[in-house]
């Protein structure tokens, strides 16, 4: 079984849709070793404890700066050995020394067609644009933020009485199929980083990822 760490900051249902694919057979080599949030109260650790999935939390305002912190993190992280570390809705900036020390081995999931509207509030913007289609893409951390490599997007339509809530609610729906099934992939070696590009089966995968129209 591979070790995955989750880091989360808030309520965790991505991680919990890993969790039910770990249960389920979705991911079938694959165990979470430690979910870590940078947040005390955020609801993924309940989750977790739930699972019987080992807990931490670190908090920024016990370090001195960015790299401390995430020094001490990767050292936590480290202790699990982690053949993937997973940020599902895990909301603070990582220094380059962290990323660096996890690249090509840490995956994230954005909510928008990435290189579309990366940062914040993606739903409202993608409203307030009058586009049509939203969306969400699981990608390989790289030290440009929201930048790396994307594997797997899936598209959601945005109707015209759409609030942003409507439109997140159908983004997460897609969020929870495809983040377990990138995860697999990588579990079983058919995804990799390379050359600062996403391969599946060896073969490189476009800017938008796997099944991209263009
Ligand atoms: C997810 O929708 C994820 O795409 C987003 O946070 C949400 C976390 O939800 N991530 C980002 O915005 C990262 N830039 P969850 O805690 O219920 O999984």
């Amino acid at each position: 079984m591979k070790n995955i760490v989750v880091l989360i900051s808030g309520s965790g249902s991505n991680l919990q849709a890993i969790i039910d694919a770990c249960e389920n057979g979705v991911i079938d080599n694959g165990r979470i070793a430690a979910v870590i949030s940078n947040k005390s109260d955020a609801y993924g650790l309940e989750r977790a404890r739930v699972a019987g999935i080992a807990t931490a939390h670190l908090a920024a305002q016990d370090y001195a700066d960015r790299d401390s912190f995430d020094r001490a993190l990767a050292d936590l992280i480290d202790g699990y050995q982690p053949d993937l570390v997973v940020l599902a809705g895990y909301m603070r900036i990582l220094s380059g020394e962290f990323v660096r020390h996890y690249q090509g081995r840490m995956l994230n999931i954005h909510p928008s067609l990435l290189p579309k509207y990366t940062g914040l509030h993606t739903h409202q913007r993608a409203l307030d644009a009058g586009d049509t289609e939203h969306g969400t893409s699981v990608h390989f951390v790289t030290e440009e933020l929201d930048g790396g490599p994307v594997i797997l997007q899936a598209k959601v339509p945005i109707f015209a009485d759409d609030t942003a809530e409507d439109v997140m609610a159908r983004v997460q729906q897609q969020e929870h199929r495809i983040y377990p099934l990138v995860c697999q992939w990588f579990l079983q070696g058919r995804v990799i980083m390379q050359d600062d590009a996403a391969f599946l089966d060896g073969v490189r995968l476009p800017q938008q990822g796997y099944a991209s129209e263009e």
